[in-house]
């Protein structure tokens, strides 16, 4: 079994959540190739995880391009896809952004899920003015393991 891991990050924190779930599924048995979506093609894979920012009510334009440029690969491969972006992780508050996570979704392949999850400001790597923006990481990392563990149910791993 093999996965694709793909991420499109901005600032990092988005690649790192990408890398924490290969990680989960490496555990459970599943190769990744966690690979920038700006350069990521799904070949022979059995499985197949988009992670995606948020900016300025978009999904990051590498995950766009992702979803397009593998079109045809993913009508055929079970799909999840994570965005992040909101500065909490109140269910309320992520919902709220989900019309963006959907618009970038839109004329692709249906993913069997689709969630959002909080994201992180980090100052240091910000330029004035998105360094004025509240600091925060509103990962939540037992949601973002349990939506690892569900996308490698996706998948029967032989015993
Ligand atoms: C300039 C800027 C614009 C943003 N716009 C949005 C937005 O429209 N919706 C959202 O949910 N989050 C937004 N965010 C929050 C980011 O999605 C969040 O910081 C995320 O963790 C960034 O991922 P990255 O570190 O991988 O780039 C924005 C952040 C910045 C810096």
């Amino acid at each position: 079994m093999r996965a694709l891991v793909a991420y499109a990050s901005k600032y990092g924190s988005v690649e790192e959540v990408a890398r924490f779930v290969a990680e989960r599924l490496e555990g459970r048995g599943i190769d990744c190739d966690v690979a920038d979506a700006a350069e990521a093609v799904v070949k022979e894979h059995d499985l197949v995880v988009l992670g995606a920012g948020l900016y300025m009510g978009k999904m990051h334009k590498q995950g766009r391009r992702f979803l397009k440029r593998n079109w045809a690969a993913l009508s055929h491969v079970p799909y999840a896809v994570f965005a992040m972006g909101p500065l909490s992780a109140e269910e309320e508050e992520l919902e709220k952004v989900r019309p963006q996570l959907e618009r970038g979704l839109r004329g692709a392949p249906e993913p069997v899920e689709a969630v959002v999850f909080g994201g992180v400001i980090d100052q240091e790597r910000l330029h004035f003015p998105f360094n004025q923006m509240p600091a925060g990481d509103h990962r939540d990392w037992e949601a973002i393991e349990a939506f690892a563990d569900r996308v490698a149910r996706l998948v029967r791993v032989p015993a």
